[in-house]
């Protein structure tokens, strides 16, 4: 929609599902995807990036025509090699560090916002340009946006570093702090709203966004801040800072990319099983109790 705004001709090429119907509300033309890529000369991959191996081999590469340009939206595929273009195409990452409605939110707000990109491949001399004029049409450009010049390696590794390392490690966190809090007594409502049910997480996140991690310190009690400083750094011991380098060597060398490959590959077994073992957590009743009253379920 940005790019359309923009002024750039674009089509969408979709399997027939809610996504494709969603589009031709949007007044796109919608069209099955190799026919798109036939229609097209600059290629979005805007798909999930486990099933892109596939569709770029029925879908996508075989059409692909002299002087094309790929854009990837994450560098995942292209770095690892689970997707291979033929040397006659131009590929470029253009990798927002926000979910898609971020993305057009702020361009109806005339905002920008942060981009990673990358030329992987440069066919044709012009990929560089390409992907600059696309940035421009896309909105990054505008006020509070950048892009920062990066490649599909540094993309993957920083974006899987985060899923890893403090991501995931605040899920578990906060249910270690869930256990601990109600087994001396304090009512599981009460910790969930302190912990993440109230929203004060977001507005921390958003005046680390805008004030800077510990500037933004300064907005919380003086008892808080004094709290944070002296006991936060506690936590993180230097087994921790050694997990976290060990999990970036195992992006940076497939070991996590293969086995999230063999799982999807032998029918998501562990993921569905550790989803349901999340759920089995007294933690998920009394969140569903809560959210229940809370109106959001
Ligand atoms: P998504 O969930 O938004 O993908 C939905 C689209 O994929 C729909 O058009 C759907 O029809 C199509 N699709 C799904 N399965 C398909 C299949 N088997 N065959 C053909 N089409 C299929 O995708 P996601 O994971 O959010 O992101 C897409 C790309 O954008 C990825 O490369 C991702 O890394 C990147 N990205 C995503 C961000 C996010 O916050 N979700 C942020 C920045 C980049």
């Amino acid at each position: 929609m940005n790019l359309r705004d923009s002024g750039f001709t674009v089509i969408v090429g979709n399997r027939k599902d809610e996504y494709a119907d969603q589009a031709k509300k949007d007044g796109f033309q919608v069209f099955d995807i190799k026919d798109a890529i036939q229609k097209s000369q600059i290629v979005f991959v805007l798909i999930p990036d486990e099933v892109q191996k596939e569709v770029f081999e029925k879908e996508i590469t075989p059409y692909l025509k002299k002087g094309d340009t790929v854009v990837f939206a994450s560098g995942y595929n292209y770095f690892y090699g689970f997707v291979k273009l033929p040397e006659y195409v131009n590929v470029i990452m253009i990798a927002p560090r926000m979910i898609g409605w971020g993305v057009r939110d702020l361009y109806e707000k005339n905002m920008g916002f942060p981009v990673l990109v990358a030329v992987g491949q440069d066919y044709d001399g012009n990929a560089e340009g390409v992907m600059f004029s696309l940035c421009e049409g896309l909105g990054v450009f505008r006020k509070g946006g950048v892009a920062v010049r990066s490649s599909f390696k540094e993309e993957t590794l920083i974006d899987l570093l985060s899923e890893h390392s403090w991501a995931g490690s605040m899920l578990y966190l906060f249910r270690a702090y869930y256990e601990v809090a109600t087994s001396l007594g304090a009512s599981p409502e009460a910790v969930i709203l302190e912990l993440y049910g109230s929203g004060e997480l977001a507005e921390i996140a958003d005046s680390m966004k805008n004030m800077g991690l510990f500037e933004q310190l300064k907005t919380h009690s003086r008892t808080s801040q004094y709290g944070q400083l002296t006991r936060g750094s506690l936590y993180i011991t230097q087994e921790v800072k050694d997990l976290i380098y060990k999990e970036a060597i195992k992006i940076l060398d497939g070991t996590f990319a293969r086995e999230w490959a063999e799982e999807q590959a032998t029918g998501l077994v562990v993921f569905n099983r550790l989803h349901e073992m999340a759920r089995e957590h007294p933690m998920e009743a009394e969140e569903k109790k809560l959210y229940k009253i809370l109106g959001r379920r």
